[in-house]
């Protein structure tokens, strides 16, 4: 990577070369941080692969759900408005008044952590983050690993601490429902709400994948008369 940096920093390249390195690397390129295991050694941990699929609506709509009763709480998703939850999940706009806004009544409003950051840093030591571009900050398998590697620690204020984020300041929020479900049906629920959290991210993500597709598509149909054309115009010139 470093040899390929260096010689395309000519071509003025090499700025972006190195910012793409480096977002691969803040994005999990590196794994999802490190621990120490029973035996004292350090170890790497593995990303564990979020099931993205945004056409998945019963996925998308059981994580705006989990999303709803267990972070907004404490975390905002600012860029995001209740009412293009109801569009693009398909719930009917009656249902997410009823269950879905619980930090405002009126529908058109962003979704607000319903207790002030400022307030809950004192409380946490740290102030909970915006989730709306989380997955595009950190990568979806970073936050589903994240979600799935608290852990109980009883010298933390809470009383769980976390593998991917050491000595987190957010409690084990999600600690009552994997008692209550297998290992199977929690990664499945914590699946759902990263699902969502992608499409918080970017929810036209994707569409511009199908876009993109369509698009190459035609480029390389329109390649064929293009290479005829370019065989015809320059067939009398020798
Ligand atoms: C009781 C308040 C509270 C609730 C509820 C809560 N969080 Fe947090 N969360 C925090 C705090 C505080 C931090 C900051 C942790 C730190 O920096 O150590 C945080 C950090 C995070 C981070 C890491 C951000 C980063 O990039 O460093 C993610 C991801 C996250 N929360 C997701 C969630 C999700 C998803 C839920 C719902 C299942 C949730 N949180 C519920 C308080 C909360």
């Amino acid at each position: 990577m470093n040899i390929l940096t260096k010689s395309l920093t000519g071509l003025g390249l090499g700025a972006a070369l190195t910012l793409t390195a480096g977002t691969a690397l803040a994005a999990g390129g590196s794994g999802c941080g490190t621990f120490v295991n029973a035996d004292g050694v350090e170890e790497h941990l593995a990303c564990s692969t979020a099931p993205i699929d945004f056409t998945n609506k019963g996925s998308l709509q059981n994580g705006a759900k989990i999303f709803m009763n267990y972070c907004a709480g404490c975390h905002s998703a600012q860029y995001v408005r209740h009412s293009r939850i109801a569009e693009d999940l398909e719930i009917p706009p009656e249902l997410v008044e009823k269950y879905l806004m619980v930090t405002t009544d009126q529908i058109g409003d962003h979704i607000n952590a319903e207790i002030d950051p400022e307030v809950q840093a004192a409380w946490f030591g740290a102030p909970p983050p915006d989730l709306s571009l989380e997955t595009r900050l950190r990568g979806d398998d970073w936050v589903y690993t994240y979600l799935l590697s608290f852990y109980e620690d009883p010298s933390r204020p809470w009383g769980a601490n976390n593998l991917v984020l050491h000595n987190v300041a957010m409690p084990h929020v999600l600690h009552n429902m994997q008692e209550e479900l297998s290992a199977e049906e929690f990664e499945s629920e914590v699946g759902d709400l990263v699902n969502f959290m992608a499409w918080m991210g970017e929810p036209a993500r994707h569409d511009r994948q199908v876009i993109g597709f369509f698009v190459i598509l035609f480029l390389l149909v329109l390649l064929i008369p293009v290479y005829l054309l370019n065989k015809e115009f320059w067939k009398d010139v020798k």
